[in-house]
């Protein structure tokens, strides 16, 4: 069945309804690449960004203003509803945590997040970014998965492979579990806070569940999510689950209750919908390398992803994780024509075709 006309493409096709062209939006699209982004930071801190409504409400919208996305994304970061726990946390850019969490006692004295107590900035936010959204783009809100906060929170500082975090797996898996499930569940609630303050989409950001082996993702890593998002279908609206190096163990991912499934760029996106089965869109996965490249490669590694993805309704273009600062955003805006461009032609072709 077709979308109905009012229905934004992005929202479409997270539901695998056909679409006149394909969405096309990119992690991180709001950040260091855009000048204007620079401007506002040479102003303020990045966590007095994230906890002040106008300029956050404003950064998300830099990039829509610039280019034709599809959808915007709460400008805010993974650890923000962390600090609204109790974490004392800076950025340096990455997250470090002052005091690490490796102890029951740790554990336990994290509170449990009551979103408009803790993060009512978070919530105006988005109520302020509804209100000023061009062309009525959806809005995507987002938490990180409770393995990749896991990491953070466990390791402290951002390590090459989080070896710590993975490590506390091993040596205390009861207590991993316990602080999983804390963070799974304070994320649900952070979530469902964000679609009662007007997000019409929902991702989770998994970044670093790909360093573990399936049944450590299986008994850890998913777990935690498939608890995450369980919770969240009482909100009505499309889930993301995004699993960075995700590759070995897409049959696992499938079984998650997810709409769309956020591919690295590893793997090609035909073999992943085929292990994914036909339940499920998927959102990728252009190598955010890719950007660097002269126009005319740009354009053909952006057709082979359009190409991978296939005719089947249900892809969403976007890197296979997040823009580097140092791209260029020409390149960008070329991109996000190209990628509407090449699968307007597409879909019109298969139309007459048929
Ligand atoms: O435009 C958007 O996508 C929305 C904003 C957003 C930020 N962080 C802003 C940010 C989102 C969705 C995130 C998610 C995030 N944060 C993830 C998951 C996605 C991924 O990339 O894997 C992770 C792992 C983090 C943790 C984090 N926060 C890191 C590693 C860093 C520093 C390095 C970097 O990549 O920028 C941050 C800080 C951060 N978060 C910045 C921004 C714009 C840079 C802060 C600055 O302006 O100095």
């Amino acid at each position: 069945m077709s979308a109905p006309a009012e229905t934004p493409v992005f929202l479409a096709a997270c539901r695998r309804q056909p679409v006149p062209y394909t969405p096309i939006w990119i992690m991180r699209q709001a950040g260091r690449y855009l000048p204007e982004y620079r401007k506002v930071r040479a102003q303020v801190d990045f966590v007095t960004l994230t906890r002040t409504p106008e300029l956050a409400a404003e950064v998300t919208l830099q990039p829509l203003r610039r280019f034709a996305l599809d959808a915007a994304i709460l400008f805010s970061d993974i650890m923000t509803p962390l600090q609204g726990m109790g974490v004392d946390l800076t950025f340096n850019p990455g997250p470090v945590v002052r005091e690490p969490i490796r102890t029951d006692a740790a554990i336990d004295g994290l509170r449990a997040l009551v979103p408009e107590r803790d993060v009512p900035f978070v919530l105006e936010s988005i109520r302020l970014i509804r209100a000023g959204a061009p062309r009525g783009v959806p809005l995507i809100g987002f938490a990180g998965g409770p393995f990749t906060l896991f990491c953070y929170l466990v390791c402290g500082r951002p390590e090459k492979e989080f070896e710590t975090a993975r490590a506390f797996l091993y040596a205390q898996p009861a207590a991993a579990e316990r602080l999983l499930e804390r963070l799974s569940d304070a994320m649900a609630a952070y979530l469902l806070a964000q679609a009662g303050a007007g997000a019409q989409a929902l991702m989770l950001f998994e970044s670093w569940a790909g360093l573990l082996a399936p049944p450590e993702f299986e008994r850890f890593a998913l777990r935690a999510a498939k608890r995450t998002l369980a919770a969240l279908r009482a909100a009505g609206v499309p889930l993301i689950y995004y699993v960075n190096q995700g590759s070995a163990l897409m049959e696992a991912v499938a079984g998650v209750d997810a709409d769309v499934i956020g591919v690295d760029w590893r793997s090609p996106l035909g073999e992943v919908r085929r292990r994914l089965g036909p339940g499920k869109a998927v959102q990728g996965n252009l190598d955010p390398a890719a950007l660097f490249a002269p126009p005319e490669e740009l354009e053909r590694q952006a057709a082979r992803v359009l190409a991978e993805a296939g005719p089947t309704p249900g892809h969403i273009f976007n890197l296979g994780h997040g823009i580097w600062p140092k791209a260029d955003p020409d390149a960008v805006a070329r991109l996000v024509d190209y990628v509407h461009e090449r699968s307007a032609r597409d879909a019109q072709a298969r139309r007459a075709a048929t």
